[in-house]
């Protein structure tokens, strides 16, 4: 089935998430060659419109559209007359009579994506919307799990952190369910949600989430700013709880156990610094990996804007 747009996960079907996950494939080795663009969108156009800051998610999307041959524009909100008090209602309607065929778009409240979407013949995908979703990165979890392991079914992914203001555990969570991974959740009481999705296990002590046996330890970053009131002491405390201190790295290692982390990594809070040259450490895979997912996203919508 053709989509305009990709709002998140919990709307697509399981032989649409297989298909895109499939798709990226190609799109990955397509790396390793001396040429590494493909006409695939030439003539379309790309705008970026990113209302919180990003370096992944953004210049990810921005080398998938370019390797794909399509024309990539920035929107600098911060030099635009949205400063000026334009509404995004305007701003959408300018950008519809660019004829714009995709618009990537990160706001900090839930539903805009989908509320730009209603208004518009492009393509709009969530780059992150609030605490809601972001799909794109669900994906590319989803991708970096499978090359790991291409059975992915019955393994066991923790998800340790602030899982109450997370986009990033909400897509992750979704989607790695779909490919039937049992999934933990792992914090502070006041950032785990007590009824959080049906099917995933919730603890509040690392000890006790240790001995469920994971397979990959995926830690979120803190962030400090969707937090409205002080949920735990302190970033040292959290590191001390929650985080994978030196120690905990030795036991990850020990016990083979993979490390996934979305980023931006607050170092010495999520994970001490030697965790970042963990040879399990999947981090920066995620990362390249989020360029190959996002060639298939862009590559598998449809704009009607002809
Ligand atoms: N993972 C992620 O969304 O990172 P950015 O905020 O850098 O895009």
């Amino acid at each position: 089935m053709a989509r305009k747009d990709l709002l998140d996960l919990a709307s697509l079907e399981r032989e649409e998430i297989d298909l895109l996950l499939d798709q990226a494939v190609p799109f990955k080795e397509l790396f390793t060659r001396s040429v590494k663009k493909v006409p695939a969108l030439k003539g379309k156009s790309v705008l970026m419109l990113f209302y919180e800051p990003s370096t992944r998610t953004h210049s990810s999307f921005e080398v998938a559209a370019k390797r794909m041959s399509a024309d990539v524009t920035n929107f600098d909100v911060a030099h635009s007359s949205v400063v000026k008090g334009e509404s995004i209602r305007e701003t959408v309607e300018t950008l519809q009579a660019m004829r714009t065929d995709y618009i990537v778009v990160r706001h900090g409240s839930s539903g805009l994506p989908g509320m730009i979407a209603n208004q518009t013949k492009a393509s709009v995908i969530n780059a992150g919307d609030g605490a809601h979703a972001h799909p794109t990165q669900g994906l590319l979890d989803a991708f970096t799990l499978k090359e790991v392991f291409p059975e992915p079914a019955g393994k066991k992914v923790l998800i340790v952190g602030d899982i109450l203001h997370s986009r990033v555990a909400r897509s992750t969570t979704k989607v790695l369910r779909a490919l039937g991974v049992e999934v933990a959740h792992l914090g502070p009481g006041s950032l785990v949600p007590k009824t959080g999705a049906d099917g995933v296990t919730r603890f509040t002590d690392y000890d006790e989430a240790m001995k469920w046996k994971p397979d990959v330890v995926y830690l979120l970053r803190v962030q400090m700013e969707r937090q409205d009131v002080q949920f735990f002491p302190s970033l040292r405390e959290y590191h001390k709880v929650y985080g994978v201190t030196c120690e905990r790295l030795k036991r990850l290692e020990d016990e083979g156990i993979y490390l996934m982390h979305p980023g931006p990594v607050n170092r010495g809070v999520e994970l001490c610094d030697e965790a970042l040259d963990y040879e399990k450490s999947l981090i920066n895979t995620q990362v390249e990996n989020g360029i190959a997912v996002r060639m298939a996203v862009l590559y598998w919508l449809k704009p009607v804007t002809g």
